[in-house]
């Protein structure tokens, strides 16, 4: 029996990929190519198609054996979700829409569906439990939380088990130095440190140091790819043993704020990479860290990269051998 993974090209889908591969896993991939890279790939059948077409996704079915999905296709840009809320509603919905219907049509039983900590919006208490208020602030968090709705509905009349993982910030390269972050154009904060370490960028603009923070910058829970990827076999594991659907966090449950992860990056390169402040940027909150208690506990999980020395080292490890990523 196989295991298709979309949006298995991307980042996070790679080092599921990997993992999987790993573990003697069949592995089918489906991702269009929009932002994925086939070179991200260290094996698996790859379907090149969007989700959003049910003939392509019926072929896909019907050409393999898939007992259950995993699902990380999906645009992710915050600040891109603002200006163009339908694009984000059209891709991450309509395309999660037409998998469900496929898996419902293939009669395939199991989903670990790619969340995000977005969901909550700015959060009620730190750390974040599963069970606080979820109250997106931007269509890419509302997307995500629409999807958590429709499967739960989709439990309910077909069957389809799921686990929704709400990820916090997903850092960190494969240890094998082999697959990493290249994303374009890179927005995330790690890979923007690295590449000013490399040359690449003149500097790191700090977006804004004046929040209620230890040192006013904003405080995040960085969480390496590797262990999100072990989360989600755990959760496979629990579902095809019967486990109901749940949603879990994943993070460290450790906050860094944006000044210290600068200075853990230049301890790491060695470089005395160069950082100025800027303007806050939108709708970011001040703090978000996770309770992951509910995961360490239910599925057994435990984080193996979790300083962020750790996760930033793995993160150089790749930019220094393919600054120019993929
Ligand atoms: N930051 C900077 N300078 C930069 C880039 C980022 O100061 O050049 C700051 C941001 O303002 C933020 C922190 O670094 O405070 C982390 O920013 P990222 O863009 O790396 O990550 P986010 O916390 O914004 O986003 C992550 C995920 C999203 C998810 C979101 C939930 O990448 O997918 O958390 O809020 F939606």
């Amino acid at each position: 029996m196989a295991i298709l993974v979309c949006g298995g090209a991307g980042y996070i889908g790679s080092h599921m990929v990997a993992a999987l591969l790993e573990k003697g896993e069949e592995v089918v991939i489906v991702d269009n190519l929009q932002k994925g890279h086939r070179e991200a790939l260290l094996g698996g059948k790859l379907y090149v198609g969007d989700l959003r077409d049910r003939s392509f996704l019926d072929k896909v079915f019907s050409e393999n054996e898939i007992d259950s999905v995993i699902d990380f296709a999906a645009d992710s840009l915050v600040g891109e979700s603002v200006n163009e809320p339908l694009k984000y509603f059209e891709n991450n919905v309509g395309g999660t829409v037409s998998l469900l219907q496929a898996m419902r049509d293939h009669n395939v039983k199991y989903i670990v569906f790619s969340s995000t900590a977005a969901t909550y919006g700015e959060p009620e208490r730190i750390p974040i439990m599963e069970e606080d208020k979820t109250f997106p602030t931007n269509p890419y968090g509302e997307s995500k939380l629409t999807v958590e709705k429709i499967l739960k509905w989709c439990d309910n009349a077909y069957g389809i088990k799921y686990t929704a993982l709400r990820y916090f910030n997903a850092a960190g390269a494969h240890i094998s130095g082999n697959i990493g972050e290249d994303h374009s154009p890179e927005t995330h904060l790690i890979p923007i440190i690295l590449e000013a370490a490399l040359g690449k960028r003149e500097k790191v603009m700090i977006f804004g140091d004046d929040y209620d923070t230890k040192d006013g910058t904003c405080v995040r829970d960085y969480i390496h790819v590797m262990d999100l990827a072990s989360a989600h076999l755990l959760a496979l594991d629990r579902l095809k043993m019967g486990g109901e659907s749940r949603v879990y966090n994943l993070g460290n449950g450790e906050g860094f704020s944006v000044k210290e992860v600068i200075e853990v990056a230049r301890k790491v390169t060695g470089v005395n990479i160069k950082a100025d402040m800027a303007p806050r940027r939108a709708g970011d909150p001040a703090v978000l860290i996770a309770s992951s208690e509910k995961a360490l506990e239910e599925l057994n999980w435990k984080p193996k990269f979790n300083s962020l020395e750790t996760i930033i080292e793995t993160a150089w490890n790749w930019h220094k051998n393919h600054p120019k990523g993929y």
